[in-house]
C-alpha cells in the first residue's frame, strides 16, 4: 500500500482527517471570516476570551485540505494564548507547524492568519476597546 502518495505531509494528513476543534461555538466573544481571493475559500473563526486569554477556538471551513489543516492546527496553537500572542501567529508560523505545505498551498494558511485577527478585532469591538 503506497503511503504518503499526496501532496501533504503526514501532519497536514492528520489534521485534515482528524480536524481539531472544528465546528460552530455558541455565544462565541468574537467571530472572525476570512476568504481567500485566490480560490474564494472561506474560514470561520469563533473564540471565547477570558481575562485577556482564548479559553475555547472552534472554526468552520469551506477549503481545500490545506485550508482545513491550517485552520485546525491553528485553533490548537492560540487556544489557551493570550490575545497578543495569538496575533503573533503569523502564516508561516502555521505552515511551519504542519511541517510545511506543498508551494501550490502555502498561500491556503494565510486564510487562517487572517481569520485569527478578524477573530480579535471582532472580540475588541464587541468589548467597545
Ligand atoms: S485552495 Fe483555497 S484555501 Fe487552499
Amino acid at each position: 500500500m503506497a503511503e504518503g502518495t499526496g501532496p501533504y505531509n503526514q501532519v497536514v494528513m492528520d489534521h485534515l482527517k482528524h480536524p481539531r476543534n472544528m465546528g460552530e461555538m455558541e455565544s462565541p466573544d468574537g467571530v472572525g471570516e476570512a476568504q481567500n481571493p485566490v480560490c474564494g475559500d472561506t474560514m470561520r473563526l469563533f473564540i471565547k476570551v477570558e481575562t485577556g486569554r482564548i479559553i475555547d477556538v472552534k472554526f468552520l471551513t469551506f477549503g481545500c485540505g490545506a485550508a482545513i489543516a491550517s485552520s485546525s492546527m491553528t485553533t490548537e496553537m492560540i487556544k489557551g494564548k493570550t490575545i497578543d500572542q495569538a496575533l503573533l501567529i503569523s502564516d508561516a508560523v502555521i505552515a511551519e507547524a504542519l511541517g510545511g505545505l506543498p508551494s501550490s498551498k502555502v498561500h491556503c494558511s494565510v486564510l487562517a492568519e487572517k481569520a485569527i485577527r478578524a477573530a480579535v478585532s471582532d472580540y475588541q469591538k464587541r468589548r467597545g476597546g
